[in-house]
């Protein structure tokens, strides 16, 4: 099992068990002084927030997009709070026709955020509601039909759109260009992801040791959420296998037994790297073949498995498809072939 399944339970992500739900959400920092990491993002968002509470009007809508787990939802939430705003949050696969978008604007109060994670992945129709609602917070019903059709207007509070994506290449620009603020969200390094570990251990109040922490955050891929789970789970290990404290032994001999290597990549990682090598001779091959090959969803791969190797060199994009890289030979133990890196 990978250890960072998404949390939210939409119609596309496998089911989380009730008890991770809550796991995440008492981790998850609150406000934008508790969140670690993303420097830029965090100083912009404030200076809006600060601007929008002086002025006493809405906050501009935004747009976050990144990898899964490295904190959209997580920002959306504490734009809320320091706001002192109510949070309505839906996603766009739930939005299945333009009524369903429609009940959520007229029951929005002024200032509210409507979160809308996955937004990639709203259907045309319900987009457009979303287009004189976000410019003019109006919303156009279409009486009749034929000739005889008529466009009301309806007035709706003055509401902040926040969207979430892991890809901005699938929104139509016409939406893309509605948001006042876009944020992208980058892989956390190291240093913050030792502070993020800190933190967590201490709301679970588990033990851990310095050279441990170091250890998950250099193995959790640049994501929050991995660390927050590699986290959990080496709490397991500490206190059926140890005396409860993460050691730095505690924490390698669990994440061999979780299969996470010294780079944190687990078996699925590897395994699309090994497809490339094994059965495309290291490449170039489509994703849609690489996807067949493994039975893996091609969304899949390129939102949660491609963008940290693509950011490691072990894996390479090019027009012709995925190379795995020298490093990739290297990193697996593969003879590099000559042929291919001369
Ligand atoms: N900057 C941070 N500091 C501390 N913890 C964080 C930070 N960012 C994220 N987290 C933790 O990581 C978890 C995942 O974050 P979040 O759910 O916001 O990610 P996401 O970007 O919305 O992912 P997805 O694309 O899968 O919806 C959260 O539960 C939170 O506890
Ligand atoms: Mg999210």
């Amino acid at each position: 099992m990978r250890v960072d399944d998404r949390e939210e339970v939409t119609p596309h992500t496998p089911i989380t068990a009730p008890d991770e739900i809550t796991y995440e959400l008492s981790l998850r920092p609150r406000t934008l002084k508790e969140f670690i990491g993303q420097e830029k993002i965090k100083e912009n968002i404030g200076v809006f927030i600060e601007a929008a509470l002086l002025r006493k009007e809405p906050l501009d809508h935004v747009l976050f997009f990144g990898p899964p787990g490295l904190g959209k939802t997580t920002l959306a939430t504490i734009i809320a709070n320091e706001l002192k705003v109510n949070i309505k949050t839906t996603s766009g696969p739930v939005l299945e026709r333009p009524g369903d978008l429609a009940a959520i604007l007229t029951n929005l109060s002024d200032g509210d955020i409507l979160f809308i994670d996955e937004i990639h992945r709203m259907s045309r129709v319900v987009e457009e509601v979303l287009y004189p609602a976000m410019e003019d917070f109006t919303l156009d019903i279409i009486i009749g039909q034929g000739p005889n059709a008529r466009t009301l207007k309806l007035n709706l509070p003055r509401f902040t759109l926040v969207g979430a994506t892991t890809r901005t290449g699938m929104l139509t620009s016409p939406l893309r260009d509605r948001f006042g603020v876009i944020c992208r969200l980058e892989f956390y390094t190291p240093a913050d992801l030792t502070e993020i570990v800190r933190r967590s251990a201490d709301l679970l109040s588990v033990g851990i040791d310095a050279d441990a922490a170091d250890e998950i955050s250099r193995r959790s891929r640049g994501t929050p959420r991995i660390a927050n789970r590699l986290l959990k789970r080496l709490r397991d290990f500490a206190q059926v296998k140890g005396d409860g404290k993460i050691t730095m032994q505690v924490a390698q001999q669990g994440m061999a037994s979780l299969d996470v290597d010294h780079l944190g990549l687990d078996d699925i990682d590897r395994k699309l790297i090994l497809t490339i090598i094994e059965k495309f001779n290291g490449g170039p091959a489509g994703v849609e073949a690489i996807a067949a090959t493994m039975r893996e969803d091609k969304e899949t791969i390129e939102d949660m498995y491609e963008p940290f190797l693509l950011q490691e060199g072990l894996l390479e994009r090019t027009p012709r498809g995925r190379l795995a890289t020298r490093r990739a030979y290297e990193h697996l133990g593969r003879t590099v072939p000559q042929t291919l890196f001369p």
